[in-house]
């Protein structure tokens, strides 16, 4: 089992990314035969980005990943754009593609809603083809994503079948591999909408590198239902994704966490979440320090990680290419 999953250095880490997608990559490097794990800097770019802070937040990401158990003799972890194949299969992917399939992702219609066309860049609307290229020239079987790339790979797996039938069997079709709980974490400030690196308040989300007294706050902050009891309900989406958040950093399950609070208020309860989160993320935090200040050794372990996925995107390269009449 090859597993494969990106994260976009634009914005804070958050809970949403830890709970939806990044626990489930230290796992999986335990699990897989190979795992794979790319900083997504070309990705990055389809969105306005300042140059130092585009730098920054790469190495912030790596620093992260080992900070929250990534091994790099177990997992690969590399930075996207030091891979040119991703890019050359890109390109391949747009003929196979088509306009009507891209207009119809979720998340350009979000990201590209504007009345101007003019100025919603090609990047966007392309975006899901490079992501699909990060998937297939590692010939990879498992994905772990949260539920809002479900429909990306939706998109990569119909483009590994259309290959495969035009130029004969190449990709593996890739599967999604959704966490059972945290597969959409919802935003502190509004319950409907997903948590997000690129909400405009702070109130959104809990970065992994946010302060003791910030999360307090933050938690505080957060908007609950209507009523007092603390229960598991879908009528109570707010205080069901509090639960979802409580349940994910301690490792509890949502029952047990609704038991212990039984007759008590939401004050309360919010007041233990927060020291729940801030128990979790204390020993993240003190090795991310340490690990941020050493850049020499950030950079290598992405060499490294680079190195090592090399032989299987360049081999997939020049399968693909053979197959579909180049000469190589
Ligand atoms: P990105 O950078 O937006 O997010 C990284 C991962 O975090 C998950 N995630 C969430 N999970 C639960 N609740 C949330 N609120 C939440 N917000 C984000 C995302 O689903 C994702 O798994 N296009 C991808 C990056 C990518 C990629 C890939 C992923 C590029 N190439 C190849 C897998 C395979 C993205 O923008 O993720």
């Amino acid at each position: 089992m090859r597993v494969l999953s990106g994260i976009q250095p634009s914005g804070v880490v958050h809970l949403g990314n830890y709970l939806g997608a990044i626990r489930q990559h230290i796992e999986l490097q335990n699990q897989a035969d190979q795992a794979f794990y790319s900083i997504v800097d070309l990705h990055a770019i389809t969105t306005p980005q300042e140059p130092k802070d585009l730098h920054q937040r790469t190495l912030s990401i790596a620093a992260l990943y080992l900070a929250l158990g990534l091994n790099p003799e177990k997992a690969s972890l590399f930075v996207q754009s030091h891979r040119p194949e991703h890019t050359e299969l890109t390109w391949i992917l747009t003929t196979i593609a088509n306009l009507g399939e891209l207009e119809r992702m979720t998340q350009f219609k979000e990201k590209g809603r504007s009345d101007e066309r003019n100025q919603v860049p090609m990047g966007l609307l392309s975006y899901p083809l490079l992501m699909a290229a990060d998937i297939l020239i590692y010939k990879a079987d498992r994905v772990p994503v949260g539920d809002d790339q479900v429909q990306h790979l939706e998109l990569t797996r119909d483009l590994a079948k259309r290959f495969n039938s035009r130029f004969g069997e190449t990709f593996p079709i890739p599967e999604p591999v959704l966490p059972k709980n945290g597969a959409r974490i919802m935003g502190l400030d509004d319950p409907t909408k997903k948590m997000s690196k690129s909400a405009t308040s702070e109130n959104n989300y809990i970065a992994l590198t946010d302060d003791p007294d910030t999360v307090t706050k933050k938690i505080k902050k957060a908007v609950t239902d209507s009523g007092s009891e603390i229960e598991l309900s879908d009528d109570k989406p707010a205080l069901k994704n509090l639960l979802t958040i409580f349940s994910g950093v301690t490792n509890n399950s949502m029952g047990e966490i609704v038991t212990e609070h039984q007759g008590q208020g939401y004050a309360d309860f919010k007041a233990n979440l927060a020291e729940a989160i801030n128990e979790f993320l204390a020993p993240v935090q003190a090795k991310y320090n340490q690990l941020i200040s050493d850049e020499n050794h950030l950079l290598s372990i992405l060499k490294q990680g680079s190195e090592q996925v090399a032989p299987i995107a360049q081999a997939t390269l020049k399968e693909v290419k053979e197959k579909i009449g180049f000469i190589v």
